[in-house]
């Protein structure tokens, strides 16, 4: 099998090619990523060499250049590459709308015009928007979103499903939670939290801490993924996601208990503007259908993800460029004022 990846330096996607690599030895995947600030080759230094993989520098918005790279009847592409963060979706809200919209459709016109026999789309649950203090979200749950990230991945997602309805395409949409797990840009909660105790900073939390988030280990959601890819029925939406509810606050005190460093480091901040409230995935449907359990418990996984980070201070370093340092001082100067 040809696989394209796209997206595929940064956190999920680099993780997935390497979960590729290893279950199916004999097939070929072509990494597609324009390497943003999120984009890092450091995270695969260990497929570089591996002659089943390939790194090709593309923008999913340039056709002329997915032309040249999607061979025709071309087995799949897994489409990860977005812009990702909710809270660079408020400062720059177009960026979003490029690349995750037009990007999207962009790829999925090549993917089209390649006769692509698969494709993926790697959504997440934040298109439904917020939840009260019950329910789950299923693949029924109306499309609601509230920030401009939510929304341009929401609006991707209705493109990629009238893609089925017109053309016949045969394409999935995957709706996951939160991932967490090695190799995560560290503008995100767990990695953001673990860096920050390591240098004993203030930890941010916004609002009240009591936003609630569904958290899975990234090594679950491509186990889900990869059974998507295979076996998912063309046109169906799968959510994924593995019970594992907590609020941000509950994650900050374990992160600081693990690491041994005292609650005193806790700064509650202003809030997120249009902050969902809670996240919570039903996953019914891939685990009947697809047969999809995770693997890791929270308690595990959270625990591994923290040595990681501890044992890696290299990786996050370098990706600690000065793009990301003007980002933190833009997102977090005032909020935490002279304590950052
Ligand atoms: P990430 O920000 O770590 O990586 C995104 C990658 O896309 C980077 O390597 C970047 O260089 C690349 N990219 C950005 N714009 C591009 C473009 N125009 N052309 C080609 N490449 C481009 O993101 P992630 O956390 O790995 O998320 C991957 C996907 O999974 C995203 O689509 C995201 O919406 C979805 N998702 C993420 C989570 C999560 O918790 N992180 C949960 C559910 C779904
Ligand atoms: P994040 O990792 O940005 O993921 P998402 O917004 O896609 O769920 O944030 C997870 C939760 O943590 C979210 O409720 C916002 C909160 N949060 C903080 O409280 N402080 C922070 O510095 C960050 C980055 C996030």
């Amino acid at each position: 099998m040809n696989i394209f990846i796209t997206g595929g330096a940064g956190f999920i996607g680099s993780n997935f090619i390497k979960y590729i690599l290893k279950n199916h030895a004999d097939y070929h995947v072509y990494n597609l990523d324009a390497l943003t600030y999120a984009g890092n080759l450091d995270s695969l230094w260990d497929v570089e060499s591996n002659p089943h993989y390939r790194f090709i520098k593309t923008d999913i918005q340039d056709a002329g250049a997915l032309d040249e790279i999607l061979a025709p009847g071309s087995d799949a592409v897994v489409n990860f590459a977005a812009e990702s963060h909710v809270d660079r979706s408020i400062l720059d809200p177009q960026a979003f709308t490029h690349t995750n919209v037009l990007g999207t459709h962009v790829l999925l016109e090549a993917a089209r015009r390649a006769g692509v026999k698969k494709f993926v789309q790697v959504s997440t649950d934040e298109v439904y928007g917020t939840l009260g203090s019950t329910g789950y979200f299923t693949e029924e749950s109306p499309l609601l979103p509230n920030s401009p990230y939510s929304a341009s991945k929401a609006g991707a997602d209705c493109i990629v499903r009238a893609y089925h309805e017109t053309y016949s395409m045969d394409v999935n949409i995957t709706r996951c939670s939160n991932n967490y797990g090695p190799y995560q840009f560290p503008e995100k909660l767990i990695p953001l939290m673990v860096i920050n105790a390591l240098h004993d900073k203030p930890l941010p939390v916004y609002g009240d801490g009591q936003n609630i988030r569904d958290w899975l280990h990234v090594e679950d959601h491509c186990q889900a993924i990869d059974l998507v890819l295979h076996n998912g029925r063309p046109g169906e939406v799968y959510n994924v996601g593995g019970h594992n509810e907590r609020t941000n606050l509950q994650i900050v005190q374990s992160i600081l208990s693990e690491l041994g460093k005292p609650e005193s480091l806790i700064q509650f901040v202003e809030d997120r503007l249009g902050h969902d409230r809670r996240y919570a995935i039903d996953a019914t449907k891939i685990r009947n259908e697809l047969g999809w359990t995770p693997r890791y418990t929270f308690e595990d996984g959270l625990r591994e993800t923290i040595r990681w980070y501890v044992d890696h201070r290299d990786w996050w370093e370098n990706v600690q460029s000065g793009e990301y340092r003007k980002y933190y001082e833009q997102q977090y100067g005032s909020r935490l004022g002279a304590r950052s």
